[in-house]
């Protein structure tokens, strides 16, 4: 990977406390960016912030609250004088089906992935604009097609793709760069955290973590979309197949969806 292109900019990565986010602030690091971490566990932001070799401002934030946005924006300009790149990856997930969701965990999706985007990208966007610079969106391949038992994160990242993709087009002339970036599954924490039908965590995972793509390898997929200025990228095999056969099979996607999901241990949809 070219060295320069991301030295001295400006990151602010939301959702940087593990996984994806994670990975990506060691891969910016080490090509010398500098950067912005946010996440609801500063504790562990300040321990990542140690060990990466570069500039690195720590801000607790929840990416659901408009304020903890605006400021850590606010703060980043302060010390930094701008933002290149933002990247809207603070997320989490679900797992119930809708007849026996509790309908605050499906507010809580959208508030967290979707308005933890908007919020953000809306108050990073004149900086953005005036560099010239990138926003990146972390959808999913469940923001291309519905995946059961998981109606608010599907929304959610549907409700990403249509905001991102519109973002992109008012700032067709503007030089903006605008990614919509959808990782197939990914071994990371995600699972654990994800809500069930009454809000509260799973605490295990359904799926062979091990044989997932690696938060790693997601990462050097992001800085190459971002350094070729892509509108959108589409990671593992699966996702690719899901999201081309949809396009012409609809329905073979959902069946085999649907498949799939139930064979997981305990799944809703048994
Ligand atoms: N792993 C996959 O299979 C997969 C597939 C497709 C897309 N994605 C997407 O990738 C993104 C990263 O997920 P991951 O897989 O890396 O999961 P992860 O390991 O659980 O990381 C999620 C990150 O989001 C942060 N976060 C959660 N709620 C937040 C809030 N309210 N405010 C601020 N930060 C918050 C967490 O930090 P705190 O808890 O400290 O706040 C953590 O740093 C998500 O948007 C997810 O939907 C993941």
């Amino acid at each position: 990977m070219k060295q320069q292109y991301f030295k001295d900019k400006v990151v602010v990565i939301t959702g940087a406390s593990s996984g994806i986010g994670l990975a990506c602030a060691r891969l910016f690091a080490a090509q010398g960016a500098k950067l912005t971490l946010a996440a609801r566990s500063l504790d562990k932001l300040q321990v990542i912030q140690k060990e990466l070799p570069a500039a690195v401002l720590a801000v607790k934030t929840d990416v659901s609250k408009e304020e903890d946005c605006r400021k850590l924006i606010e703060q980043t300009i302060a010390t930094y004088g701008g933002i290149d790149i933002l990247v809207n990856n603070a997320g989490i997930s679900m797992r119930a089906v809708f007849k026996d969701l509790d309908l605050k965990v499906l507010h809580q999706l959208m508030d967290v992935n979707f308005w933890g985007c908007v919020y953000c990208t809306k108050y990073a966007l004149p900086s953005l604009l005036e560099r010239k610079g990138s926003v990146v969106g972390v959808t999913s391949i469940a923001g291309f097609k519905g995946l059961p038992a998981r109606t608010g994160y599907s929304a959610s990242k549907f409700a990403m793709n249509g905001f991102l993709d519109t973002l992109r087009t008012e700032h067709l002339y503007d030089d903006l760069h605008v990614m919509i970036f959808a990782p197939g599954f990914t071994a990371s924490n995600v699972r654990f955290s994800a809500l069930t039908a009454d809000g509260s965590p799973q605490g295990e995972t359904p799926r062979k973590e091990e044989k997932m793509m690696s938060a790693e390898t997601v990462a050097r997929h992001m800085l190459r979309g971002l350094r070729k200025r892509k509108d959108q990228m589409i990671l593992t095999p699966l996702g690719k197949a899901a999201v081309l056969v949809n396009k012409f099979f609809p329905k073979l996607v959902s069946r085999m969806e649907y498949k799939m999901m139930k064979a997981e241990p305990d799944s809703p949809l048994s």
